[in-house]
């Protein structure tokens, strides 16, 4: 069979400080995933200077990934985007570079929900067909498996995202953020020389957590400079990662799934993915963790996403492809899913 015989959908991620472009085939083989880091000169995401970087970075990441994968852009058959949730500028440039090319091409477009697309992906890359899954990243923390047409969300964070808790005091510790290595893997290196584990807030109200409390202590504690940074890295760790472990186990023990699904960007720590298998394991679930090109926000997740969606009849018209900062996953409808 030709290239061109082949549909393909191109998806278009932008709703933080990655710009990405991904392409899968309606088959759900993923062809290229290409991407470009916004890093911030110090402290957290400006949203407006990701936003310009996303929109001077869009073309060299459009023809990065049209390329590696071999296609011409009349060879595509969908153009995907994130929709929300996640910073409006940032999301609004991803749209409008979305929406020029699937008009310029006369192909549909289609809105994907980016913490939909985190579990899709997850499922796509290991096979997992039905999991409990633990969706951890700079902006979102939450427990959640399917049931009656939706993803519903079984537990969450309070307060902030895990990834955030870990990334502000990496910061506040000193720890720069390099590419290809993440504040948060930073600080899973000098964790991983942590020999004591010091006592921090650990805070589990019914299926939610809450991390500022810990974030709080850990910070007075590296500010007051007693304790090893590694001591610390570590602390946080254990306490953070058994808060979500729990609530998970929870999930598992509720919903009786055989399947356990670790996703987004801080599924890529070690640390994290023991204490989930070994949690799965006592439920006889199968534990499964998204592939460390596919942690992060991509745009591949965002194609199959669009794929899938699309497959099932959606579609998403250009006068209602305004973009959703606070669209929750169990606002969306996945009629992919039996
Ligand atoms: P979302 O909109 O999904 O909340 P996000 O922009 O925060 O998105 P992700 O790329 O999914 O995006 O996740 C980034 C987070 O993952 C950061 O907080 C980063 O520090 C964290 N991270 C990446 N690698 C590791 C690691 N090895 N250990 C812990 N955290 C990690
Ligand atoms: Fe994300």
């Amino acid at each position: 069979m030709k290239k061109s015989d082949v549909l393909c959908c191109l998806g278009v991620e932008s709703t933080a400080d990655d710009f990405g472009v991904g392409i899968a085939t309606f088959k759900g083989e993923i062809l290229a995933n290409a991407s470009s880091g916004y890093v911030p000169e110090e402290g957290g995401i400006h949203p407006r200077e990701a936003a310009r970087h996303h929109a001077e970075a869009a073309d060299k990441v459009l023809g990065e990934a049209l390329s590696k994968a071999g296609t011409k852009p009349t060879d595509l058959a969908l153009i995907a985007f994130a929709q929300g949730p996640g910073l409006g500028p940032c999301l609004r440039t991803g749209a409008t570079v979305a929406r020029a090319l699937a008009s310029y091409l006369d192909v549909p477009l289609v809105g994907v929900n980016h913490s939909v697309a985190h579990i899709e992906i997850g499922k796509l890359e290991t096979g997992a067909v039905d999991p409990v899954t633990l969706y951890v990243s700079g902006g979102n923390t939450l427990v959640s498996a399917f049931d009656s047409g939706r993803y519903r969300v079984f537990g969450e964070t309070l307060d902030i995202a895990l990834g955030n808790c870990l990334d502000v005091f990496a910061r506040t510790a000193g720890l720069k953020q390099k590419r290809g290595m993440p504040l948060g893997a930073a600080l899973e290196q000098l964790a991983a020389n942590g020999e004591k584990l010091i006592s921090l807030p650990y805070v589990v109200k019914g299926m939610d957590i809450s991390l500022s409390g810990l974030l709080t202590a850990a910070t007075t504690l590296l500010r007051k400079g007693e304790c090893r940074l590694e001591d610390l890295c570590y602390s946080l760790q254990e306490h953070a990662f058994s808060m979500v472990t729990e609530v998970t186990e929870r999930a598992l023990a509720h919903t009786e799934k055989k399947e356990v699904l670790l996703t987004g960007g801080v599924a890529a720590n070690r640390r994290l993915q023991e204490m989930l298998s070994s949690i799965a394991e006592e439920h006889d679930a199968k534990f499964n963790v998204v592939p460390r090109q596919f942690a992060t926000d991509n745009g591949a997740m965002i194609a199959w996403t669009g794929v899938l969606a699309y497959t099932h009849g959606l579609v998403t018209p250009v006068e209602e492809s305004f973009v959703k900062l606070r669209w929750r996953l169990e606002k969306v409808d996945v009629p992919w899913i039996k």
